[in-house]
């Protein structure tokens, strides 16, 4: 488990200590009395004398509540509630404004108006008093606690995502070095069977050649698998760089590439001018290349082969879409489609390796994107993605 230094700034006080109460009055008489009546809730009473001086207490601390006393020479409590709201960490401070029972009235409209959450009227009632300044202790501590809840929560979530990420980077650098070191023996074996066909293939009968062949089929297969847990480890793993693309001109790049690999496939594909997309060049290519050639190759028993790739606005949302109108697939395995080594469709009917697409999904995941897929059995399919 990795573990951080806790931070100390940001944490709450321990449960159990004394929370403190502000007392702010020009009069030495009346914070007395104050502090007297106060006494009994049993937490931390600091004294200020002015505003100026409630301001610099509130500087060096935090309060459960300020018991602010509205005429005062100078600066009266109007206004130092006013300069108490304005600082970030006195803004939700609770204010109690101390007044004279014969100007509550005028005092209450203006003091309700500049933040002050409750009043009392002098000459002060002690058990009032007791009574409203104790329920906003009690609601500092419930809040330091749920303060306290929230880092401890985010330090756990932090410390496992750490771990998790670690895990992650040391299984993929293993599957990576896994299918590297593994590609190496099944090379060697395919270009073996290779020599043994050209150099001993006049002394092997019919049957025993096609059993070679089927052998060097099988190695090729199992090498592109690896290729691709390659492309989806080490493509996916670096740093995006995010750019403007012109996503229908690498379209039309990569069409162009099937096309010439493929000359013996008629399909017809319909490029939409003018999409454009921000996101790492290189990703978003392996990205379409991998849709695009799903589509080519899905539409390889279509009598007049379609793909389509497009982008729709909906709800103010722009996806890009690849279509086709192949062989489609069942809804019900929608969900499996972008996990590795899933594959719907045989491999007699349709070679591949099924890493295309968790790759296509990976790029779209570090993009912060979607993606996802429509289809039905013979009768298209439709893969969407939002960057
Ligand atoms: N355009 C498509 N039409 C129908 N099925 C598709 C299409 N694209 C992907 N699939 C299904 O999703 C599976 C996984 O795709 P992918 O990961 O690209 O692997 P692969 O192309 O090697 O089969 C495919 O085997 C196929 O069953
Ligand atoms: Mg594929």
């Amino acid at each position: 488990m990795v573990t951080r230094p806790r931070r100390t700034r940001d944490v709450a006080a321990p449960v159990g200590t004394k929370v403190s109460i502000l007392i702010v009055d020009d009069d030495p008489t009346k914070r007395f009395a104050l502090r007297s009546i106060l006494e009994p809730v049993g937490e931390n009473v600091v004294e200020a004398t002015s505003g100026a001086d409630a301001l610099r207490q509130l500087l060096r601390g935090d309060f459960a509540v300020i018991l602010l006393d509205v005429r005062m020479p100078v600066m009266d409590g109007f206004e130092t509630a006013q300069l108490v709201r304005q600082r970030p960490r006195s803004e939700l401070t609770p204010i109690i404004f101390v007044t004279a029972l014969d100007q509550a009235e005028t005092d209450m409209e203006r003091g309700y108006d500049l933040g002050a959450v409750d009043f009392v009227f002098a000459p002060v009632v002690p058990a009032i008093l007791r009574a409203k300044v104790s329920v906003f202790v009690e609601l500092y501590r419930a809040q330091q606690e749920l303060r306290r809840y929230r880092l401890q929560l985010e330090e756990l979530v932090q410390e496992r995502t750490t771990a998790l990420t670690a895990i992650n980077r040391e299984l993929e650098a293993f599957s990576y070095s896994v299918s590297h070191d593994l590609r190496a023996p099944l090379v060697a074996f395919d270009g073996l069977s290779k020599t043994l066909l050209e150099d001993y293939g006049g002394q092997l009968d019919k049957r025993a050649k096609e059993y070679i062949e089927r052998m060097r089929l099988a190695s090729q297969r199992m090498t592109s698998v690896f290729d691709g847990l390659q492309t989806l480890f080490r493509l996916t793993g670096g740093e995006i760089r995010r750019e403007q693309l012109d996503i229908s001109s690498i379209a039309g790049q990569i069409v162009d590439e099937i096309r010439s690999e493929n000359p013996e496939r008629h399909v017809e594909v319909d490029i939409a001018s003018g999409m454009t997309a921000v996101g790492d060049q290189r990703l978003v290519r392996i990205l379409l290349a991998n849709l695009i050639s799903n589509a080519w190759k899905f539409t390889g028993e279509s009598s007049a082969p379609k793909v389509w790739v497009g982008q729709e606005m909906v709800e103010g949302a722009r996806r890009i879409f690849v279509r086709d109108n192949g062989v489609g697939f069942d809804m019900i395995s929608a969900h499996r489609l972008f996990g590795a080594f899933q594959r719907l469709h045989s491999q007699s009917e349709f070679p591949g390796a099924g890493i295309g697409l968790a790759t296509a999904r990976r790029i779209v995941n570090r993009h912060g994107g979607r993606i996802w897929a429509e289809g039905a059995v013979s009768d298209g399919a439709t893969f969407y993605f939002v960057l």
